[in-house]
């Protein structure tokens, strides 16, 4: 059979397998567990309270011109750190087994280091854990969520090769004064947006657009931060304190734009250099980088006139510290693209670049449901292929999806949210019976956030925050009752409707929704 025909095929089977799983009831294996993520700078404010210093998004956020697209800052966003028992009774009305929150590093070292740990910060996350702890619910902890202490933004942020010494002793601050009561430790959370987004081109801070140089360097100390995290928690700590530890990668599913081989190679090599350049040095039993990955970035580096590759070479001792060092596979993911081969590339990216190391055109296909963001676009059997090509490269490794959500512009009847969470929930079940190992979800987010350089524009919580109050009060949008729904049921049913009812608001009341949901 032809590889089109093959593919014909397979497409096809997908797709009945879908129309047929969609109309049917399903539930979740055992055990199978569901939570909701957020992060620090997204939620907290607070963000020059008690002792915090200022982060790397603190200072581009009050740029001027602004970065962010509605003008706004994370300074109190959804004021979490002064409302966290509310949240925690949203974690608890919406029945989560685990919530993903993490922890601003310049709130617990201001300075970065060790030497001043702020007891503000300290304080701030015992009384989240133990409110959570005493309404049972488990925290996933994510240590590094983009917000960099500026003085170490000073001293060259990921670009410098010590700061895997300092993300393993601020890693042990969180370790000694948490791990007491905190099992699940993520490292780092989506080192692909840090590093290409943040160094290696000009979309998020740092900013610091040192195009196919600066993502390279980061790439290898994010690597080297991460490992030495794990390995301070398996050397010092694991034994006591008995929990699991690992990373969160992000994952976009790429898709040929045809069956020319050139379109598949450039495929191949967008996989590898968006997730494949972290994911197979720690899940592989080789290790290092991928190959073609490698050998790209040298290929052009020559090319080019540098001496060396751009790509810094991670040494033996490095290949094996970093290889095999994480519990578990976090798994971030949301949608598709499509990607193709172009002779004409050059003059398309900065030279050099990794969008011109990669050789690949990536675009999205405007056929596809369309959220809030303009990257993201509803593709659930984009999802399951993401889950059986992670599992297949990766040895079936255990996959927490830390990840996966969708924005509206705002209101409360979200069906389009209720739709992808659905369909997405059922190519994730369509994975776990192809295999794959997936032991947990977390909808993102649980609450509206400040959504990076989107500002407040696009709304991906499960409930609404009213930021024009200052009691940023929290309302559940639909797609929050059809979520408790499944995590009560630990089914996926397509028919159910919540017992709520929307009655239209009177008219003098100032909402901006036209409804509001009563019991
Ligand atoms: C991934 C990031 O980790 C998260 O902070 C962000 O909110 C989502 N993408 C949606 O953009």
């Amino acid at each position: 059979m032809s590889p089109s025909i093959y593919s014909f095929l397979f497409l096809q089977l997908i797709s009945m397998n879908q129309v047929a799983s969609k109309s049917k009831v399903r539930s979740f294996p055992e055990g199978f567990v569901f939570g909701a993520s957020t992060s620090a700078y997204q939620i907290e404010g607070g963000a020059f309270d008690d002792g915090k210093a200022l982060s790397i998004w603190d200072v581009a956020s009050h740029e001027k011109p602004s970065p962010i697209k509605d003008g706004s800052t994370g300074d109190v966003s959804a004021n979490s750190y002064h409302f966290y028992k509310r949240d925690v009774e949203i974690m608890k009305d919406l029945g989560l087994d685990f919530y993903i929150f993490s922890v601003s590093w310049p709130r617990i070292l201001p300075d970065g280091f060790t030497n001043n740990v702020n007891k503000g910060g300290i304080d701030f996350y015992n009384k989240l854990i133990d409110e959570m702890i005493y309404n049972n619910i488990k925290p996933f902890i994510t240590m590094y969520h983009w917000d960099l202490p500026v003085q170490l933004q000073k001293l060259g942020g990921w670009t410098n090769p010590y700061i895997a010494d300092w993300f393993k002793d601020y890693a042990s601050v969180l370790f000694e004064n948490f791990g007491d009561r905190v099992k699940h430790w993520i490292t780092i959370n989506g080192p692909s947006e840090i590093c290409n987004d943040g160094y290696g081109s000009d979309l998020l801070p740092p900013t610091l657009n040192m195009t196919g140089i600066g993502g390279y360097m980061c790439a290898k100390n994010v690597l080297l931060a991460h490992a030495s995290a794990y390995h301070l928690y398996d050397e010092m700590y694991r034994e006591h304190q008995n929990g699991t530890i690992g990373i969160a990668l992000n994952f976009t599913w790429f898709e040929p734009t045809s069956d020319n081989p050139d379109d598949h190679h450039a495929t191949w090599d967008a996989k590898q250099f968006l997730f494949g350049a972290y994911a197979h040095p720690i899940f592989t039993k080789e290790g290092d980088f991928p190959e073609e990955f490698k050998r790209s970035v040298a290929a052009k580096s020559a090319e080019q006139g540098f001496k060396r590759s751009r790509l810094p070479e991670l040494t033996a001792a490095e290949v094996t510290a970093i290889r095999g060092s994480s519990d578990f596979l976090g798994f971030n993911s949301y949608t598709t693209k499509m990607v193709y081969r172009d002779a004409s590339i050059e003059g398309m990216y900065p030279v050099p670049s990794y969008m011109d190391d990669m050789g690949a055109v990536i675009v999205k296909d405007s056929t596809w449901p369309q959220s809030q963001s303009d990257w993201l676009q509803e593709v659930p059997w984009g999802f399951y292929k993401m889950l059986q090509e992670v599992s297949r490269l990766y040895d079936n490794p255990p996959i927490y999806i830390t990840e996966n959500g969708w924005s509206t512009s705002g209101g409360l009847l979200d069906e389009d949210r209720i739709r992808y969470l659905r369909n997405y929930l059922s190519a994730l079940l369509d994975a776990i019976d192809a295999g794959c190992n997936v032991q947990g979800y977390s909808v993102r987010s649980m609450i509206d956030s400040f959504e990076w350089r989107d500002g407040y524009t696009a709304k991906f919580g499960l409930y609404e925050v009213d930021f024009s109050n200052e009691d940023r009060s929290r309302t559940p949008r639909k797609s929050a009752f059809i979520y408790k729904e499944i995590i009560r049921s630990k089914l996926l049913d397509p028919h159910y409707e919540p017992e709520v009812y929307l009655e239209e608001v009177p008219e003098n009341e100032e909402k901006k929704d036209d409804y509001i949901y009563k019991k």
